[in-house]
């Protein structure tokens, strides 16, 4: 896609993580990769200092390796060490999670240890919506409640299990067991592609031989050394 003329234009919309403008190009946003980090719904704010450069170097490497391998992405170019240019997508208002190994929010609901692996990985749905804090729903309820049709449902489960597969194996090479993820998905020109962003913020990565927490965990548990961690992880995931 084209691109060298695109220009930045007016605030579409500021979430948690990022600032998205739109551009000179209707099909195009730009995004900004801010260091605001927060958790539990927001109810704890900091900052980690450059995660912002982090997350662009991780989605940047990860989004062009599933791009490659079949998984279409909203990637399109890197603009800075903190914007990414993506595509313009109808974003689905539905988290894919899937996991590999039990952490988080499972243990807590269904009362598991920590550390399990699964035989299969599990994958879960929940809306997009903080003011409901993110109510985990069922397929039915994701297309009966018309969060995303039935087929772009089933494109979004192929492409959630392809990127397990493909950043599990790709990650276990260098030495990072991926635990669990999340993903969004949106539409353009009747094709589904993958969105937001992948990186320590929305994905569980622990060394696969010492159980090392590399991810946002350590902020939302208060374990210190969170850019190290960020920046050691980014490091053994974009380089080699
Ligand atoms: P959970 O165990 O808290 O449900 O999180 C599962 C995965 O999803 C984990 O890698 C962190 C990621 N995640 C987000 O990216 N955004 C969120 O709002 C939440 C709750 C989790
Ligand atoms: N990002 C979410 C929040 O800010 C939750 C999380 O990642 O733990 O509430």
């Amino acid at each position: 896609m084209p691109n060298g003329d695109v220009t930045k234009g007016e605030l579409l919309y500021e979430g948690k993580a990022k600032k998205i403008y739109v551009t000179s190009d209707p099909a195009l946003l730009w995004a900004e990769f801010k260091d605001d980090a927060t958790a539990f719904d927001g109810d704890k704010k900091g900052t980690i200092v450059n995660k912002g450069v982090y997350n662009v170097a991780l989605s940047e490497a990860m989004f062009k390796l599933l791009d490659e391998k079949g998984v279409p992405t909203h990637y399109v170019d890197t603009l800075s060490d903190r914007e990414l240019l993506v595509r313009r997508l109808d974003i689905h208002p539905v988290e894919i999670v899937v996991r590999n190994v039990s952490a988080g929010s499972v243990c807590k609901r269904y009362g598991i240890d920590k550390g399990i692996t699964f035989d299969e990985p599990i994958i879960e749905y929940f809306l997009k919506n903080d003011e409901l804090h993110d109510p985990m729903l069922n397929r039915q309820h994701v297309t009966v409640l018309g969060y995303a049709p039935a087929d772009a449902l089933e494109v979004m489960e192929k492409y959630a299990l392809a990127v397990n597969e493909i950043l599990s194996e790709y990650m276990l090479a260098r030495g990072v067991r991926l635990v669990d993820f999340k993903l969004e998905f949106g539409s353009a020109d009747g094709k589904v592609y993958l969105g937001d962003e992948i990186t320590p913020d929305t994905c569980r990565l622990w060394d696969a031989e010492t159980g090392e927490v590399f991810d946002k965990d350590r902020f939302r548990h208060d374990m210190g050394e969170v850019e190290d961690h960020y920046a050691a992880v980014v490091k053994l995931l974009t380089e080699g």
